[in-house]
């Protein structure tokens, strides 16, 4: 039996790695990382995993079948959190899946498949801006250009790689070949409010919303703060301030839209000093991908249309998108069969959230078990779970495991 106990326990472990005093804040390869890493190879050790890091800085651990080399089950979620986050979105998915090989080695249990558990690196993206780089070095999908993204101090993917001991050369060989993955699954908080509303512990997911992630630059002229008229000026930050609210009533169209814009520079940055550039996020989200599309055009054409009338310049570039994802039926109905066999009414509901599984989807079907969190809160240190959902949620994840029939 998995130990709920021990689940939330290493949530707690792996949250004291963090560049936040008092906080939760771990980046791709940065000194916190290395050493959450440490801790999660150790688990994995003694779950009875081979475990090492891999060529992008992800924690694989492996579970050998019946027989060395057999093709995978490969469950995993992300170690890397966003700023100030909470302790639970994606360790709680590799640190559940590790206690549920763990409960199999402990039985001496080898199954007619190998086990994989990836803790991959970076799903969040918060350092370079492009998200998921772990899930698609393993699913064959990292363009070698995206390792040129530099982070806020003008770093390259790359060099961060090498600074961390990594072999750049060697990440094209992570790509895993179709046939090797029989499916990739992954238990993570709802960081929703639904299955709280339906006092249910878990629920499966029947799809990933899709995403777009852009960056919107605005180019105007800066100046004396009490000199310039305002008639004549520039001001890049004014202008950012309309986009900002014309974005939000683009999202505000559509129920099933969302739309954010989570950071914004301001340049030269001085309180006497009249914004000459300023840079924007963008974050849509949706279950309809012509949607999504439809609310970036309408946002572009909104900055563009800001920008003629202020007089400015303006860029907005893609970073990143991912369709929605649709979780495999198959999948699914065996995630249900799991959780009915623990007792709890069945629940499909959909992800607003983005998941490594939209990356692994490349080469293996896909499937998620949510797990609820209290307010649906997440992305912030109120972030939490209980004991009790953590151990229904790993006991559902192992019946799933220990009954998993791959494809025919
Ligand atoms: O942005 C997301 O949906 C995920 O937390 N990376
Ligand atoms: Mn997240
Ligand atoms: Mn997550």
């Amino acid at each position: 039996m998995p130990s709920a106990a021990r689940i939330m326990q290493r949530c707690d472990a792996l949250a004291r790695h963090s560049e936040l005093a008092g906080g939760l804040t771990r980046v791709f390869l940065s000194r916190e990382y290395r050493a959450a890493t440490e801790e999660v190879l150790g688990w994995m050790r003694e779950a009875g995993m081979q475990a090492s890091l891999d060529a992008i800085g992800n924690v694989a651990g492996r579970y050998e079948g019946v027989r060395a080399g057999l093709p995978c089950l490969m469950l995993g979620s992300h170690l890397d959190t966003v700023r100030d986050a909470g302790r639970y979105d994606g360790m709680l998915g590799v640190i559940t899946a590790i206690e549920c090989v763990a409960a199999l080695a402990r039985q001496g249990k080898r199954l007619p498949f190998a086990i994989e558990v990836l803790g991959f690196g970076d799903e969040e993206g918060v350092r370079f801006g492009t998200s998921m780089l772990g899930s698609r070095a393993v699913s064959g999908t990292l363009d070698a250009a995206t390792l040129d993204a530099r982070d806020a101090a003008g770093v390259t993917i790359s060099d961060a790689l090498r600074g961390f001991g990594l072999d750049v050369s060697r990440i094209p060989r992570l790509a895993r070949k179709k046939g090797e993955v029989l499916a990739y699954a992954e238990l993570h908080i709802e960081q929703g409010p639904v299955l709280e509303a339906e006092s249910l512990p878990v629920g499966v997911v029947s799809a990933i919303n899709g995403f777009s992630r852009l960056r919107a630059t605005l180019a105007g002229v800066a100046g004396h703060a009490g000199t310039v008229p305002m008639k004549l000026r520039r001001d890049a930050l004014a202008a950012a301030a309309e986009c900002v609210l014309a974005i939000e009533r683009i999202a505000r169209s559509d129920a099933e839209l969302v739309g954010t814009v989570g950071r914004i520079e301001a340049k030269p940055g001085a309180i006497n000093v009249i914004p000459g550039e300023v840079q924007f996020t963008i974050d849509f989200r949706a279950p309809r991908d012509a949607l999504r599309e439809q609310a970036v055009r309408a946002a572009i054409a909104a900055v563009e249309k800001t920008a003629a009338e202020r007089r400015l310049e303006c860029k907005v570039e893609s970073i990143q998108e991912l369709s929605v994802t649709a979780c495999a039926p198959w999948l699914i109905e065996q995630f249900e069969r799991a959780v009915a066999a623990e007792g709890v009414r069945v629940r499909r509901l959909p992800s607003g959230a983005g998941h490594d599984g939209q990356a692994m989807q490349a080469i293996a079907d896909v499937a998620m078990l949510f797990v609820r969190c209290k307010d649906g809160v997440s992305h912030n240190p109120a972030e939490s779970i209980t004991e009790a959902d953590a151990g229904a949620g790993a006991r559902a994840l192992l019946r799933f495991i220990e009954r998993f029939e791959p494809r025919r």
